[in-house]
């Protein structure tokens, strides 16, 4: 059997995603209760990280021990990945020891072509491109406080980055619209956006974007490896920010999230960061359960 690697969203079929997603929720009622499921003895995850990471980290590595396996953090600092190794050597030599294996990049590329040379399943922990891991977190996130995203209205407000366009990739498999809100220069890829016109339109008002909305959603105006971009990116996402007074033209449900690491007074604002019911502390936690039905399914789909 051919391993199946998680590289965005468009990889497994919405059926697929929609069984992760349910199981995701088991998992985390058994690990509430303590119950030991360790179902993955002997396995060995590697942990690819070319750019930092904690929640990503933090998550892969507990979700591995409570599946019953182990997992290695691989810096290119400390391998040979950082001397110019080629990634299909990389790929084809630690496939070959270890069962799984989740990558942090840079260029999406990177991750494809090491997936074509794994003989074990990847999964992508963020590109440039997509950060699909992310978005199984708060699609569980939705689920658990709104029920079924189906037919719903997302909006995203800011950047048009990897986690913007993995949240138009759910738009297409999950069947929601999706409304987003960006600067002029900072749109999602083009291609992805007309792909999926049916589902996604792109505004420039916010508060166009954030009306009826069942869900808002925003990120860093600067992504890591933009960090030279910080200061004029600053000055063009002013306005971007989504806070109290964009939540007003939302559903009188909506709820709201952020991947994290945020910057308050930038992007979000620091009272809907510490207001009482967020769900965004919920989201950060799901990502470990998430992940763990998403190793679950890997696992027990490839050979
Ligand atoms: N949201 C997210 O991926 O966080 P980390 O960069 O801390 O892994
Ligand atoms: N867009 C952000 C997400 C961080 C989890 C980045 O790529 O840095």
């Amino acid at each position: 059997m051919k391993p199946r690697h998680f590289l965005t969203l468009l990889d497994l079929e919405p059926s697929e995603l929609r069984g992760i997603l349910e199981r995701a929720r088991e998992l985390k009622v058994m690990q509430k209760r303590r119950e030991l499921y360790q179902p993955f003895k002997g396995y060995v995850m590697g942990m690819i990280f070319e750019k930092s990471s904690t929640r990503t980290r933090v998550s892969f590595e507990t979700g591995m021990d409570q599946l019953g396996g182990h997992a290695l953090f691989l810096s290119p600092r400390d391998t040979q990945l950082g001397r110019g190794e080629p990634i299909e050597d990389s790929a084809r030599v630690l496939s070959s020891m270890v069962d799984i294996i989740m990558v942090r990049t840079f260029g999406h590329e990177k991750i494809e072509r090491f997936a074509a040379y794994s003989s074990v399943p990847v999964i992508n922990a963020l590109t440039d491109a997509y950060h699909p891991c992310q978005l199984l977190a708060d699609i569980q996130t939705f689920i658990e406080h709104r029920g079924d995203i189906r037919g719903k209205t997302v909006c995203w407000i800011g950047d048009g980055n990897n986690m913007c366009h993995s949240y138009i990739n759910a738009a297409r498999q999950l069947d929601f619209k999706l409304k987003i809100a960006c600067p002029a220069g900072y749109e999602p890829a083009r291609e992805l956006v007309e792909d999926n016109a049916d589902r996604v339109t792109v505004l420039r008002d916010p508060t166009e974007a954030a009306r009826g909305a069942h869900l808002l959603v925003t990120d860093v105006w600067a992504s890591m490896g933009q960090e030279d971009e910080s200061h004029q990116r600053i000055e063009e996402f002013a306005g971007y920010q989504l806070n109290e007074e964009l939540l007003e033209f939302a559903d009188d449900d909506a709820l709201y999230m952020h991947c994290l690491p945020a910057h308050r007074g930038e992007e979000i604002s620091a009272s809907l960061m510490e207001r009482e019911d967020t769900v965004i502390w919920e989201e950060a936690e799901n990502r470990l359960h998430a992940q763990k039905a998403l190793v679950e399914f890997l696992l027990n789909h490839s050979g």
